[in-house]
């Protein structure tokens, strides 16, 4: 019987190949020498990732299963809201706002606007969202102190399944009564992967959780 930790290595296995590229080297290195506000900007994305799925339940009232995921999403991106928040407050980091880095409204900008596909395209997002953050937890946990690896490792459980939630939503929605079928949802799929790969692998010269490749002027470069 596979074990827990097994499956969620499968897991990882599973949506690092969804995603199809891993997070430089470069981004870790930079991360660690920007831990405040890699932590500032993690605490921006698990409330907004709330804010996302609660505005998929006002848009979408009618559709149950999507309600189901998105209610139990949102009140886990809170909870996760608040342990980033206690363990900022216990290292003296202070919150406050920071511009949004690139990633997100990158991806949004190939939204198509007509339904059903404009639902469909949102939840692909969503899931590329949810995988490259479990991809980068992982990627951080080896290289973190103690108590911030054991958080980091506590959120790819929860983090992975929201990447398969927003899948599964996203395929239904293909292949429901409207949808343009399951060949379609694949093109989209590689459509919106091709595009996150080059929002990760891209020089970009603002650290974030979702930032591309650090430039030299963020002193990434240091031959690791
Ligand atoms: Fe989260
Ligand atoms: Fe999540």
């Amino acid at each position: 019987m596979p074990t827990a930790a097994n499956h969620l290595e499968q897991s990882l296995a599973e949506l690092t190949a969804f995603l199809g590229s891993s997070t430089p080297q470069a981004w870790v290195t930079e991360a660690l020498k920007q831990q405040d506000i890699l932590l500032i900007d993690h605490a921006h994305c698990e409330k907004k990732a709330a804010s996302t799925a609660m505005q998929l339940m006002f848009r979408y009232p009618e559709k149950s299963t999507l309600l189901t995921k998105m209610s139990r999403l949102a009140r886990e991106e809170l909870i996760h809201f608040d342990q980033v928040l206690r363990l900022m407050q216990e290292r003296g980091v202070t919150y406050g706002h920071l511009p949004a880095s690139r990633y997100a409204a990158g991806l949004h900008k190939m939204v198509r606007t007509h339904e059903p596909v404009k639902l469909m395209d949102t939840l692909i997002i969503g899931a590329f969202v949810e995988a490259r953050s479990c991809e980068r937890f992982a990627a951080l946990i080896p290289f973190l102190d103690t108590e911030l690896k054991a958080f980091y490792r506590s959120l790819l459980k929860s983090e992975a399944r929201h990447y398969q939630d927003y899948l599964n939503l996203a395929l239904a929605e293909a292949t429901g009564p409207k949808g343009p079928g399951e060949t379609a949802f694949w093109q989209r799929v590689e459509a919106f992967r091709g595009k996150e790969t080059e929002l990760i692998n891209t020089p970009d010269k603002q650290f974030r959780f979702h930032s591309g490749l650090p430039t030299v002027a963020s002193g990434a470069v240091d031959g690791e």
